[in-house]
């Protein structure tokens, strides 16, 4: 089938891809002429795993391109998925200017009758109001489906290769049939696919965030109630995590989610709710407990050090909002960064993936290493902010020579309480009474 996707960021680049692969022809449109030139010379623009080859593998065999040109990329796709951004609004709501932009050039460039699908993450009634404004504003019919999208980043080539699940928002069975038959190489492990209303799927993506996003919260309200109380709370985790009703996916605690995903989404939700005249004091609750979470490693770092950190270094492993990306949107890194500076600090960063993006955000006012250890040459204190792999099982020795005080700060939870303490590290994790080094 031919296929446009609108936006090439980790979604619709993604989405365009892994449709390519199973013998679409797929033509990528995107506003960022730098970003399509890239594309265009076969560099995957994002890190995400194992993308970048079935990238190349698929441009090559002539079933996937990308352009600038609207009026070509949209008489193209007899199917026209939109994934632009929808960021928030200083006010928590979405921000829709650059969907409803897409859907006037739908409008304006469609030779012939489509299906118009979101992929983007969306307000409950957004398709409801473009199926509107096309129905006015467009010369042939358009139907338009909401087909959430549930990858994760690190390893969003596996998940929509195999996703738990498809949902289809629509209005029209027959429009929801192309889209399932679309999904049908993916689903063939009998995963299930739900077609449901179009306000529906928008709320199903929200709540499956909101869902997500609480249980870090709860877990993490949880881990500072036990730093109070002197309890490790890896030991409570696990306690509650092998209850089969509970279970320990997404009950770590830590530095706080990220990323552009959670942060917007509870915002989002908390915004329909109160559109909707409910008020949603919980997920107003998960969010604050989570701002003052991406806050607590600072926090901890001067009630260590003092207010005032001038004349101090802190070296920054792991600057990506998460593990295996390069993505640094809402980073609790970046958060930590910013305050450190402001502080007075020096700060010197390592992150496998994510360097890049932050020297874009900072530019030399952090100096960037390319390996772990150089990051921490000299450093009053080491904190870990991403749970890369590579940070799970490093040379201690090595690392405590090349600081200028063994002093760790874990946003992650990656070590032993008393390995470290036996390593000669004083060590602070989340959730977890302090260790000094053994004398
Ligand atoms: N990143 C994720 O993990 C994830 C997962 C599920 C859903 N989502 C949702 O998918 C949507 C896209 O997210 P993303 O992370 O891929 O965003 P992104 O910022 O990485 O990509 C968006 C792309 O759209 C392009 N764009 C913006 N305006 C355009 C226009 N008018 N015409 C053409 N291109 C335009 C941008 O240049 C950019 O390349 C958001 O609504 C997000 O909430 C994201």
């Amino acid at each position: 089938m031919r296929l446009t996707v609108i936006g090439s960021g980790y979604v619709g680049l993604v989405t365009g891809v892994l449709f390519a692969d199973t013998g679409n022809d797929v033509v990528g449109l995107d506003a960022d002429p730098a970003k399509v030139a890239a594309l265009q010379r076969g560099e995957c623009v994002i890190f995400e795993p194992g993308l970048s080859q079935i990238l190349t593998s698929n441009m090559a065999a002539g079933r996937l391109r990308f352009t600038t040109d609207k009026a070509e990329a949209i008489r193209h796709g007899e199917v026209i998925f939109i994934a632009v951004g929808t960021p928030p609004n200083p006010d928590g709501s979405p921000d829709l200017r650059a969907l409803h932009s897409v859907a006037d050039d739908i409008a304006e460039h469609l030779d012939s009758p489509r299906i118009v699908v979101i992929k983007s993450t969306v307000p409950v009634g957004t398709g409801d109001d473009l199926q509107r404004r096309f129905d006015a504003k467009a010369r042939f019919p358009i139907r338009v489906v909401n087909n959430p999208e549930f990858l994760k980043e690190g390893s969003a080539v596996a998940d929509c290769q195999k996703p738990d699940r498809v949902v289809i928002g629509a209005a029209d069975s027959e429009a929801a049939a192309v889209i399932a038959e679309l999904h049908e190489p993916f689903i063939r492990n009998q995963r299930p696919v739900y077609v449901m209303s179009r306000g529906a799927a928008e709320m199903t993506k929200y709540a499956a965030n909101a869902a997500l996003a609480s249980r870090i919260s709860f877990i993490n309200q949880v881990a500072n109630v036990c730093d109070a109380l002197g309890i490790d709370v890896n030991e409570v985790r696990r306690g509650i995590g092998s209850d089969s009703r509970i279970g320990f996916q997404f009950l770590y605690p830590g530095a706080g989610y990220g990323g552009s995903c959670f942060p917007k989404d509870v915002q989002g939700l908390i915004h329909v709710a109160r559109r909707a005249g409910v008020q949603h004091d919980l997920l107003e609750s998960v969010h604050q407990v989570n701002v003052r979470q991406r806050e607590l490693v600072f926090h901890k770092i001067t009630a260590r050090f003092g207010a005032n950190l001038a004349g101090k270094t802190f070296a920054v492993w792991g600057i990506a909002f998460k593990p295996n990306t390069d993505d640094i949107r809402e980073a609790p890194a970046v958060i930590l960064i910013d305050k450190l500076l402001q502080a007075g600090a020096a700060v010197r960063a390592h992150d496998p993936e994510a360097l890049g993006n932050l020297r874009q955000q900072f530019g030399d006012r952090v100096s960037c290493h390319q390996t772990a250890y150089d990051a921490l040459d000299g450093a009053d204190a080491l904190a870990i902010m991403t749970e890369w792999n590579q940070f799970r099982s490093p040379d201690f020795d090595v690392m405590r020579q090349r600081m200028r005080s063994p002093v760790i700060f874990d946003g992650r939870n990656l070590y032993a309480l008393d390995t470290m303490h036996k390593r000669g590290f004083e060590y602070h994790g989340i959730g977890r009474s302090t260790t000094s080094p053994q004398k």
